[in-house]
C-alpha cells in the first residue's frame, strides 16, 4: 500500500537571493507500508532538507506531496500538526530537544497531542522504551546537562513513544559508540519489524546496511536515484 508520494520535488533556499541554493531538484519518491528504506549521500546533498520536507516540517518547496492519496496542500496547518503526530516519528539529526526541559518532559511531547493511549500504557511504554534505550536513570536531568548520546537516545525515545506509523531517522545512533550504536539500531529495526512500521533511514555508513532494508535511495547533484 502507497503511504506517501512526492513528485517533482524541488527545494531551493533563499530564492532569489545572492544566497539561493539549489538542494533537491525534480526529485520523486515513493514509501510504502511496510518499507525500510535508506535514503544516503555526500554530505550536502540535501538528505535532511528532504526528511524535513517529508516530515511536514517545511512546507516551502515545488512539488506535489500525497499522504494516503490526498494532496497534503489541502491540509491546513492544524490538520497537518495532527498528521505529523500521528503518523511521523522523527529523530532529527541535532535532535531538536526542549533544553531547558527535562529528558522524561521531552520524551512524551508526542502524547500532549494523542489519544492513543491511557495513563497507564503510557507509563508502560515509557518504562518500557527508556529502559530498552538505557536512559532510565538520566529521565530526571535538564537536557542541557546531557551528553550528545543520551541526547540522541532522548530524542530516539520521543520518536517511538506515539507509535507512530512511519520513522524518519536522521543518523540516528552518530553519537553514540559503535557498541550501543549497534545495539540501539537493532532495537529500532526489531521494534519496527515487530509492529509493522515503515522506516527511512538517512545514512551515510552505505557499507554495511542490514539485510532487512528493501529500498535505498541515493541523493546526489539533487537528484534522488533509486539503486
Ligand atoms: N536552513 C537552510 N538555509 C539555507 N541553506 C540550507 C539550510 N539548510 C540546509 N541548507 C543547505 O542545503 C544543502 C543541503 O543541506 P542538508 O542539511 O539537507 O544536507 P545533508 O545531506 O543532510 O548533509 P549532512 O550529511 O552533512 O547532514 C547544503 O548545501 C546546506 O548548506
Ligand atoms: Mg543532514
Amino acid at each position: 500500500m502507497r503511504l506517501l508520494a512526492l513528485e517533482n520535488l524541488s527545494k531551493v533556499y533563499n530564492k532569489n537571493t545572492r544566497s539561493e541554493t539549489r538542494v533537491l531538484q525534480n526529485c520523486s519518491f515513493i514509501l510504502n507500508k511496510g518499507d525500510f528504506l535508506i535514503i544516503s549521500g555526500e554530505s550536502g546533498s540535501g538528505k535532511s532538507t528532504f526528511l524535513n520536507i517529508a516530515g511536514l516540517l517545511d512546507k516551502e518547496y515545488d512539488g506535489e506531496y500525497t499522504i494516503r492519496g490526498q494532496a497534503v496542500e489541502k491540509h491546513n496547518s492544524n490538520q497537518l500538526a495532527i498528521l505529523r503526530n500521528e503518523m511521523f516519528g522523527i529523530v532529527f539529526q541535532d535532535y531538536v530537544l526542549v533544553e531547558d526541559a527535562s529528558a522524561y518532559e521531552n520524551i512524551i511531547i508526542p502524547l500532549y497531542y494523542s489519544k492513543k493511549y491511557k495513563r497507564k500504557e503510557r507509563r508502560n511504554r515509557i518504562h518500557e522504551i527508556t529502559q530498552t534505550l538505557k536512559i532510565e536513570d538520566i529521565l530526571n536531568k535538564s537536557v542541557s546537562q546531557l551528553s550528545g548520546g543520551q541526547r540522541q537516545r532522548v530524542a530516539i525515545a520521543r520518536a517511538l513513544i506515539n507509535d507512530p506509523d512511519v520513522l524518519l531517522l536522521d543518523e540516528p545512533t552518530s553519537a553514540l559508540n559503535q557498541d550501543l550504536a549497534q545495539g540501539i539500531l537493532q532495537f529500532i529495526l526489531s521494534f519496527g519489524q515487530k509492529h509493522h512500521k515503515t522506516i527511512v533511514l538517512v545514512t551515510h555508513d552505505t557499507q554495511n546496511i542490514p539485510n532487512v532494508f528493501n529500498k535505498h535511495y541515493q541523493l546526489a547533484d539533487g537528484k534522488m536515484t533509486l539503486c
